[in-house]
């Protein structure tokens, strides 16, 4: 089984994509998980739609076809998703394949904060909700004081929270279908 984790986050030293390469090495037996992120999406501008979807986006639809499940995660900017994650999912909500249609996904987000990104997360599940994403309840991942959180190294070193992230991982293979 294939997990796709997808950063919300542009910059080389994100706190989120790091937890996504964590997350690669707490997933279950039998599955392997790759993380990409989103800089080359072009904003989307329906008007465009005129002569396809650009190669960038049906890459994207493909690649989370042929995975069995997402994890998403996204900063909080402004007690939200940043536009980032945000373009990505208006592209595959309206994208030929519905790629996000019943796909298992499971969210988690870290944040220099006290609130470790939650109030983005809440937003992402409203996101979700038209394109059609079976979005995993529980465990939440809210790493706060993530500058913090993770070594020199770029490895998480609470382990409550990785042992969280853990069970977040086999309850994301569990609702494969
Ligand atoms: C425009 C902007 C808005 C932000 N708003 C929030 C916010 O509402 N809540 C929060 O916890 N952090 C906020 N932050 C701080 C980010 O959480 C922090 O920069 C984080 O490290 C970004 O994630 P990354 O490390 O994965 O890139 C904001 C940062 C920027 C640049």
């Amino acid at each position: 089984m294939k997990f796709l984790g997808i950063s919300g986050s542009l910059r080389k030293a994100s706190l989120n994509t790091a937890l996504l390469k964590e997350a690669c090495q707490l997933v279950p037996e039998g599955v392997t998980m790759t993380v990409r992120t989103l800089e080359d999406l072009p904003l989307l501008n329906p008007d465009d739609l005129a002569t396809g979807f650009p190669a960038a986006v049906d890459q994207l639809a493909e690649a989370i076809g042929q995975a069995d499940a997402l994890v998403l995660a996204s900063p909080e900017f402004n007690y939200s998703v940043t536009a980032v994650m945000k373009n990505a999912m208006d592209w595959l909500s309206i994208h030929p394949q519905a790629p996000l249609r019943d796909k298992p996904v499971a969210l988690m987000s870290a944040s220099p904060s006290a609130f470790g990104g939650g109030r983005a997360q809440y937003h992402l599940r409203e996101i979700l909700i038209y394109p059609g994403a079976r979005v995993l309840g529980v465990p939440e991942i809210m790493v706060a004081s993530a500058h913090d959180a993770f070594n020199e190294q770029g490895v998480l070193s609470n382990q409550t929270t990785k042992d969280l992230m853990t069970q977040q991982m086999q309850a994301l293979k569990a609702m494969i279908k």
